[in-house]
Parts: structure tokens; C-alpha cells; sequence
């Protein structure tokens, strides 16, 4: 059985609700260009939030890392990786969490107790030693000399802010040498596998720390690693995760993995991560800001390996190995399969277009390394790489690299940055102009779009559904399902219905619950399968309930008079009614 599946079952055994992994794009976090940890996703909850599916949680959660891009090609990073984690949130605290971890590593997964070693908060100025931790530890008949106190390394926070706690870590014993009695976090023949975060502080900006109003446990087991390590393998992309897709590389370069396991090593990752972000459900393509960026990045790394392999960069291969990928994972990610397609058409276009300049730009390279004379390449130089033949700076790095030839990074990144902040503030110009101003009347609009539809369901049918809408900060339309054209009177007694609701100044009140809970609740939705598995709910008083991203007014009062100004026939069964606030 798969370790996925294993994880999950053993912590639904022990009362846990699997909840979806969230998309590689966090929604609602703009500080971050993707999730990097389980728990990333689960932030508001982790600091109070009641969640949907209750205070014991677990799941499998899509994580990219992409700060040390120059790493992969070795046997064990990864920009795109899978998390499994359990969550307790305000619920079960140190001694279930790592009894369960425990049990879960002897029992189900049957790694000898010998095999494992743990680390745990030896204290600071500030937090005390997790004695507890040692004597739960030890009283699952972990010897003394297997759990070791360390300070740095054990207390855990996803950046610079946020939740954060004591942990302990575990460690397996990974090498065919005799066990050592002691166990010694230094030897990388111990290797970390899993992570218990005892959460229950809060991180602030100015550096302080503060309780949280519960505690949480936070965990968090690298898949690719474990998997490696059960496996008995040195080489993850040796493990069962890696081998098929390494053996389709092997297929279309025609070129065995050993001797040339760096390339197939990058080609593999950045396809793979390249897939996960093109499906995700944010919709990123190729471009020169942001996710955006890294999506670029990688499939053009990616590129040049392929080349180096010796891989016809016009032939299908990108594809071929994208869909090995795909196939592997689609029985986990719903969203792999059904953007397959977008998924292809990412990564050829981003070939098709890499291609035209590729050729051009490693001879302009190789000219440019043959006229200097300083052994270094200055930041004019790879900017007009970067700029002219699309080559990230990665790319000009490893290739320099190649040649013992020095890059001016610093120098680049601030041409880089300047260049970047040009376009940003350039597309960011034309948003603000477009959204200024009248963001607050196309909330209004969203708000009265809302009453409209209770309205005709009370006047005309209760079997009128929305079947569309467009606001701009002039009007709203909206069209309906309905089979007949809006006799006066009806229309009369919609447009009194909304203003009766605008006049009594109701609240306007927004909830998160799953989608199930929604839909059982009776909130009207126009396509249930395209929202999230956790939804918004808007609710008008009690007069409206609808899933929607918002945004809304907080009370009807603030809309002003509602008036139709036409209604007529949009399509067959649809009709259109255009209304302004006035
Ligand atoms: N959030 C913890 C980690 O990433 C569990 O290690």
C-alpha cells in the first residue's frame, strides 16, 4: 500500500477528517509565492479560526520550495514535494501526537524501534526544555541515548512570523553499519523523517512572542524522503516515486540514468513541479513576475538539460514526461486530470517560444565567454541574456559554471529588479486605474445582485437560478433562469422586494464551512462543482444565503435605491435583466 494512503487511514483512525490539499498558490497569502509547508494553509485555524471539518485534521499537501533552485540535480532536494501532516488544533497536544507518531513508525510502517533516534527543545532564554517530550519519548521505551536535546534545530517557524513551537524530530538510522548506541543528529546516517511541532506561540513582526489562544500540534513527513528511506535506497530518485518517470527520461534522450543522473534529476523535478503549478487552480502561465517566474524558470532549466542530454528539444519528450507524471498522481489531484490539457499546452508553448532563442543566445554566450577577458561575466552581459534570449539567471550561472567562469549575480538582480518594478508598476497602473474608484460600486452591485436573485425566487419561481452576471460600476445584469418574458407587475414587485430589503437595512454577513455544509444549508450556488472543497457563504439577513468570493457591502442600507431598467431574453430558457442603484 501506498504511504499516502497508509498516513491517512491511520490518522482517520484515530479520530482525524482528511481535508484536501490546498492549491500550490495559497489563496488568501500574498506573502508567500507558494505553500511550503503543510500547515501553510492552515494558518488562520493554527491561530484560532474554528475550522469545518473540526479540530483534528489530516492530509497530503502540495509544497513547492524554490529557494534553493541550485541544489536539485543532487540525490535528495526537490522544488515540488508532498507533506503529510496531522493537525490538532486546540485539541490532543504532546502526548497523543507523539505517541500516534510512534505508533505509526513501529506499527504500520514496522521500522524497528532501533532504527530511530529523536531530537528535542533543549531549552532557551525564553522557552524551557521539553521535558515532557523526553518522558513521553521515553516512556514508549525509546532509550535515553536515542533522544537528544538540541536548541537550534528544534523549534519551528515557517518564515520570519507566524506560529511557531518547540518540536521533535525523528531520525532513522538509513545505513547498513551497526546501529550506533547514541543517537547523533550531526551523522548523516541519520535522517530526519518526520517533525512534531508543539505550536503554541505566535511570532510578531517587531520579534515578540506570544501565546496562542490554543495549542496546537503541527506535523509535517516528507513523502519523497520516507518513501527513499523504506525503500532503502541513497538516491531518491531511485525510489519508487522517481523510477518511472526517470525510465520515460532514459526512453526520449535515449541515454542511461547512471552517468547522467543530474540532468534527468532537473529534468525530472522541474517537469514534475512545472505540472503541479500549470494545474493548479490559480491558473499561472509563464511569464517574468512572480509564480509566473519560477514556472519559466523551471521548464527552461529543464530545456537546456534536455539539450545537453542530447534530447531533440522539437520532439514530444516534454510531453512524454509530463504525462507519466500525470498519470501517477491524477488518482490524488483531481485537478491533474482535468487540466491535462492546459497543462501540455503550458509547457509546449513555453518550448516553443524558449527554442526560438535558445540556440542564439548559448552562441551568443559562448561568444561573450570568449571576448572577456576577467574571467567574469558583468551584469550587462547576462542581463542581455536574460533580456534578449530569455535565459533566468540560473541558467547563465550553470552554464558559466561549466566554464569556471565567475557571473555578477548582485549586479544582475539589481538590473533584474529595476527592470521588474518597471513593469510592475506599468500593469499595476492600468489595474488601479481600471478598479479605482469604483470598486465600492461594483461591491454595491455584487450585494444587490444578491437580492435581486432572492427576490425573483419569491416573485416569478423558486426555481429561478442565476445564470450569469456582469457588473460594471454603471449597472448590473444579470441573467436567470425562466421561461417566460417578466410580466410588469413582476417586475414591480422585484424591484419593491429589493428596495423593501435595502430600506430595513440588513446585515450582510459572510461564514466559511465545506462545500457539503453549504449546500445542505440550502445556500445557493450557480456551479457547485467549480468552488473549493471549503467555501465563503454569503448571508443577507435572512432573505439571501449564496456561496460567493465576495466582496459585499456589510448592510443593504448602504445600496441606495435599486431600479430595472430593462429585462428581456438573453438565450433560450434565459432572460436578462439589467438594474442600477441609484
Ligand atoms: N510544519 C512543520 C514542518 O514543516 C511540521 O516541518
Amino acid at each position: 500500500m501506498n504511504l499516502k494512503d497508509l498516513y491517512i487511514d491511520f490518522f482517520v483512525s484515530k479520530g482525524h477528517k482528511q481535508i484536501p490539499s490546498a492549491p500550490v498558490v495559497p489563496e488568501n497569502d500574498p506573502s508567500v509565492l507558494f505553500n511550503t509547508a503543510g500547515m501553510q494553509p492552515l494558518i488562520p485555524y493554527l491561530m484560532g479560526k474554528s475550522h469545518p471539518y473540526g479540530t483534528r485534521l489530516v492530509d497530503y499537501q502540495k509544497c513547492i520550495r524554490t529557494n534553493d533552485l541550485d541544489n536539485i540535480g543532487d540525490t535528495y532536494h526537490h522544488t515540488f514535494f508532498e507533506m503529510l501532516g496531522n493537525w490538532s488544533l486546540g485539541d490532543y497536544f504532546k502526548k497523543e501526537a507523539i505517541t500516534w507518531s510512534f505508533e505509526f513508525l513501529t506499527n504500520v510502517l514496522n521500522i524497528p524501534k532501533e532504527r530511530l533516534g529523536v531530537t528535542v527543545f533543549a531549552g532557551n532564554d525564553v522557552i524551557p526544555k521539553d521535558v515532557e517530550a523526553i518522558e513521553i519519548w521515553k516512556s514508549l521505551g525509546l532509550n535515553e541515548d536515542r533522544i537528544c536535546p538540541t536548541s537550534n534545530d528544534n523549534f519551528w517557524i515557517a518564515g520570519e512570523t507566524g506560529p511557531c513551537g518547540p518540536d521533535t524530530e525523528m531520525f532513522y538510522f538509513r545505513s547498513n553499519d551497526a546501529i550506533p548506541t547514541k543517537f547523533d543528529p550531526e551523522d548523516e546516517r541519520w535522517v530526519e523523517i518526520w517533525n512534531d511541532v508543539f505550536m503554541q506561540y505566535y511570532k510578531h513582526e517587531d520579534g515578540t512572542v506570544t501565546e496562542l489562544p490554543k495549542k496546537n500540534v503541527d506535523t509535517g513527513m516528507g513523502l519523497e524522503r520516507v518513501v527513499a528511506v523504506l525503500e532503502g535506497v541513497n538516491d531518491n530518485y531511485a525510489s519508487s516515486v522517481w523510477k518511472d518517470i526517470i525510465k520515460v527520461i532514459e526512453k526520449v534522450s535515449n541515454k542511461e540514468y547512471a552517468g547522467n543522473e543530474k540532468s534527468m534529476r532537473i529534468i525530472a523535478d522541474h517537469i514534475r513541479t512545472s505540472v503541479f503549478i500549470s494545474a493548479d487552480k490559480s491558473g499561472i502561465k509563464p511569464s517574468n513576475t512572480d509564480q509566473g517566474y519560477i514556472l519559466r524558470r523551471l521548464i527552461r532549466r529543464a530545456i537546456r538539460h534536455a539539450k545537453k542530454l542530447g534530447i531533440d528539444i522539437n520532439s514530444n519528450w516534454e510531453e512524454e514526461i509530463a504525462i507519466s507524471i500525470m498519470d501517477k498522481y491524477k488518482k490524488y489531484y483531481s485537478e491533474i486530470d482535468e487540466n491535462r490539457s492546459v497543462v501540455l499546452e503550458v509547457l509546449k508553448n513555453e518550448k516553443i517560444k524558449f527554442n526560438r532563442t535558445l540556440e542564439k543566445g548559448l552562441r551568443e554566450f559562448e561568444k561573450m565567454t570568449k571576448s572577456i577577458n576577467d574571467n567574469i561575466l558583468n551584469k550587462d552581459l547576462t542581463f542581455k541574456l536574460y533580456d534578449t534570449y530569455g535565459f533566468p539567471i540560473e541558467l547563465t550561472c550553470e552554464l558559466a559554471n561549466e566554464l569556471n567562469i565567475k557571473v555578477d549575480v548582485d549586479g544582475f538582480n539589481e538590473k533584474f529588479k529595476a527592470h521588474q518594478e518597471l513593469s510592475r508598476t506599468s500593469s499595476s497602473g492600468k489595474f488601479k486605474g481600471g478598479l479605482a474608484g469604483n470598486s465600492l460600486v461594483e461591491t454595491k452591485y455584487h450585494t444587490a445582485t444578491h437580492l435581486l436573485n432572492a427576490a425573483l425566487k419569491i416573485v416569478v419561481d423558486k426555481n429561478v437560478h442565476q445564470k450569469g452576471s456582469n457588473i460594471t460600476s454603471e449597472r448590473m445584469r444579470f441573467d436567470f433562469s425562466c421561461d417566460h418574458k417578466l410580466t410588469d407587475e413582476e417586475k414591480n414587485k422585484a424591484e419593491n422586494l429589493v428596495n423593501k430589503w435595502i430600506n430595513e437595512g440588513l446585515p450582510v454577513t459572510v461564514s466559511e464551512m465545506s462545500k457539503e455544509d453549504a449546500i445542505k444549508s440550502g445556500a445557493e450556488c450557480m456551479f457547485i462543482e467549480k468552488y473549493p472543497d471549503i467555501v465563503t457563504v454569503y448571508s443577507i439577513g435572512d432573505v439571501s444565503k449564496e456561496l460567493c468570493g465576495g466582496p459585499h457591502v456589510k448592510n443593504t442600507s448602504e445600496l441606495g435605491h435599486f431600479k430595472i431598467v430593462k429585462e428581456e431574453a438573453s438565450s433560450a430558457g434565459i432572460r436578462r435583466i439589467k438594474a442600477v442603484l441609484e
